[in-house]
């Protein structure tokens, strides 16, 4: 695993092995054409407790990792949402979502790298992402990203897969793994990872975690931004 220097007090960064932007736009322009008919009923649960999450939260959402666009009929029509993605196939697929369903709050969909997000800080009530984590080239920074455009109080809400930590489904999860990358993912991401981010980034509080149907191999993930004295109440007093 490639590590790339932390700086700025933030998460080390790492680069997933196999999981670069050339090979995840590459898997993703194959993905695009058939995506909505392989997982579309398959992950809409994750898809809707995540936007059910969003929408307790309001305001101004981000969605990175928007692709086809499955989850942006379910976010409430008063929120203004606007999604970014790596894979302008993906995109162009949501666009047409949009269009087709005159989803008005929809107010943008960019190709933009969530780890590189072009937005000022604290832009965002909500961060939403789900089932991306785990394709994400660079999944600390893109996290870090995350939690830079939240404003203070706003909520990053995460649905994925997470690696099993033991057993046969662990054991399959690694094996597995090398073939999973070509076609865009990485399956025994450990949710260690995601607490060590948090931890790191001293910014955001997990609020919650919950396995998701069906056959609960999904989790969602909630953190709130907060101020850094509020987190780390001995590292802001030392
Ligand atoms: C498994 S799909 C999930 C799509 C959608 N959220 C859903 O619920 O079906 C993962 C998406 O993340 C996008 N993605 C991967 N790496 C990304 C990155 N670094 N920045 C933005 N999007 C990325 C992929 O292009 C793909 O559209």
């Amino acid at each position: 695993m490639k590590t790339e220097s932390a700086g700025n007090g933030k998460a080390a960064q790492t680069v997933e092995p196999g999981l670069d932007r050339a090979t995840i736009e590459k898997a993703y322009a194959r993905w695009a054409p058939v995506y909505d008919l392989v997982f579309g009923p398959l992950l809409d649960m994750g898809r809707r407790t995540a936007t059910n999450a969003a929408t307790r939260i309001g305001g101004r959402i981000l969605n990175v990792g928007v692709g086809t666009g499955l989850e942006l009929p379910y976010f409430d029509k008063s929120h203004e949402v606007i999604g970014v993605d790596i894979s302008e196939p993906m995109l162009r697929k949501a666009q047409e979502r949009v269009d087709r369903e005159k989803l008005f709050n929809v107010k943008g969909l960019t190709v933009m790298d969530g780890a590189n997000l072009a937005f000022a800080d604290g832009s965002f009530d909500c961060v939403v992402a789900q089932f991306v984590i785990t394709t994400v080239p660079q999944p600390e920074k893109t996290l870090d990203e995350f939690a830079r455009v939240l404003k203070p109080g706003g909520e990053i809400v995460l649905v994925n897969h997470i690696g099993a930590e033991r057993g046969l489904r662990a054991s399959f999860e690694r094996w597995f793994s090398q073939h999973a990358r070509k076609l865009g993912w990485s399956p025994e991401f450990p949710f260690k990872r995601i607490s060590d981010w948090a931890e790191k980034n001293g910014h955001v509080r997990l609020v919650e975690r919950r396995t998701v149907p069906p056959f609960g191999v999904f989790t969602l993930m909630r953190f709130s931004r907060e101020d850094v004295a509020s987190v780390r109440p001995a590292a802001a007093t030392a």
